[in-house]
C-alpha cells in the first residue's frame, strides 16, 4: 500500500549495459532525491521534511540527510541526539553506516552535512571512498530527502541544483513570497538537473494557497519563462510548534491534525514524482554533487 491508491514501483532502476561483460542490462537501484529548500529562513522546511519522511517511510525505504550547514537540527524532530555526523565521515573518522541512524518513524537519518564544504580538500582516494559510501545510501533507498538552509549560498545550490526534484517552500508572507521568487530566478537561470515544484506552508486555507502560488509563479511566467506547479500546501496549524516544543515531529505526535492532513497530499505528490521519475543512465546525485563542487 502506498499512500497514493496505485502501485507505485519499489524505486527507480537504471539499466547500465555493461556490453564488454555481459549484453544484459544491469539493473543499478537509485533513490530519487528530493531537496526542501525556501528562500527565506523559518517558513518550515525542517518541519515539513521530518513531516513528509515521516509520510513516505511508511511505504518506502527513505533516507533523510539534514543538509543545513549553518543551523543543522532536524535531529531534534527526529528524536536523534547525534555524536557524528557527516563531517566526521569527510574527515574520515567514521563511516557513513557509523552515522545513519534509524528513527522511530521508520525512515534513516544523517545528521549534519557541513562536511561537504571541506569536500574540496579531500585527495582522488578519499573523494572515491566517500563516494562509494554516499552511492550505497542511495541505492538501497527509494527516496534521499535532503532538509537544506534558506537563501541562494553555495552551500544550498549544491543540492538544489543537483537532485531530481526541488521543493520549494513559502509561506503566504509577502517576504517569503520575494524570496522564493529570487531562489526560483537563481535556479531557473542556473544549469538545474530537477525540476521544481512548490509548497506553500502556513495556509489558512487552500484558496490563500492557489493564491501565493497564482502571485508567484505570474511573475516567474512573465520574467523567467517558467512554471513552477503547486504540489500542495501545509495549513497553519498550532499543533506544529507543540509537538516542536516535545521535541517531534508533528506527523508523528499528531496524525489527526489539520498540518498532517494537508501534509499527506504533499507526501502524494512526491509519490506520484517517484513514479514519473524516467530511469536514467546519468551520473547519480552525489556524483553530479561532487563534480559540482569541484
Ligand atoms: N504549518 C505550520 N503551522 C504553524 N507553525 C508552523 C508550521 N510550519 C512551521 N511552523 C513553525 O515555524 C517555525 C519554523 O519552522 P522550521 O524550523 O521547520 O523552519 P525552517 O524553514 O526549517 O527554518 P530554517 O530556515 O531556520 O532552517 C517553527 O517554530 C514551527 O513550529
Ligand atoms: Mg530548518
Amino acid at each position: 500500500m502506498t499512500l497514493l491508491d496505485t502501485s507505485v514501483p519499489v524505486a527507480n532502476s537504471v539499466a547500465v549495459s555493461t556490453p564488454a561483460i555481459s549484453s544484459h542490462p544491469t539493473p543499478i537501484k537509485r533513490a530519487f532525491t528530493v531537496a526542501v529548500t525556501s528562500g527565506k529562513g523559518g517558513v518550515g522546511k525542517t518541519n515539513l521534511a521530518v513531516g513528509l519522511a515521516t509520510l513516505l517511510a511508511q511505504s518506502h525505504n527513505v533516507v533523510l540527510v539534514d543538509a543545513d550547514m549553518g543551523l543543522a537540527n532536524a535531529n531534534v524532530l527526529c528524536g536523534v541526539v547525534p555524536r557524528q555526523n557527516l563531517a566526521h565521515v569527510v574527515e574520515g573518522q567514521c563511516s557513513l553506516a557509523d552515522i545513519l541512524t534509524h528513527t522511530a518513524a521508520r525512515f534513516r537519518f544523517v545528521p549534519g552535512a557541513s562536511g561537504i564544504a571541506s569536500m574540496a580538500a579531500l585527495t582522488q582516494r578519499q573523494r572515491e571512498d566517500l563516494l562509494a559510501q554516499l552511492e550505497t545510501l542511495q541505492s538501497t533507498s527509494d527516496i534521499v530527502l535532503f532538509d537544506t538552509g534558506a537563501g541562494i549560498g553555495r552551500e544550498v545550490l549544491a543540492f538544489t541544483q543537483n537532485v531530481d526534484h526541488v521543493l520549494l517552500v513559502t509561506t503566504p508572507e509577502p517576504t517569503a513570497m520575494l524570496d522564493a521568487y529570487a531562489v526560483l530566478k537563481v535556479l531557473t537561470r542556473a544549469k538545474i538537473s530537477g525540476q521544481i515544484s512548490m509548497v506553500v506552508n502556513q495556509a489558512k486555507s487552500l484558496h490563500e494557497a492557489e493564491m501565493v502560488h497564482f502571485n508567484i509563479i505570474s511573475v516567474a511566467q512573465q520574467f523567467l519563462q517558467t512554471q513552477v506547479p503547486l504540489l500542495g500546501h501545509v495549513l497553519l496549524d498550532p499543533n506544529v510548534p507543540l509537538a516542536v516544543r516535545q521535541r517531534t515531529g508533528f506527523v508523528r505526535a499528531y496524525p489527526r491534525s489539520p498540518a498532517t492532513a494537508s501534509l499527506r497530499t504533499v507526501a502524494q505528490g512526491v509519490e506520484r514524482l517517484l513514479a514519473a521519475a524516467r530511469p536514467e543512465a546519468s551520473p547519480s546525485f552525489f556524483h553530479r554533487l561532487f563534480s559540482w563542487w569541484g
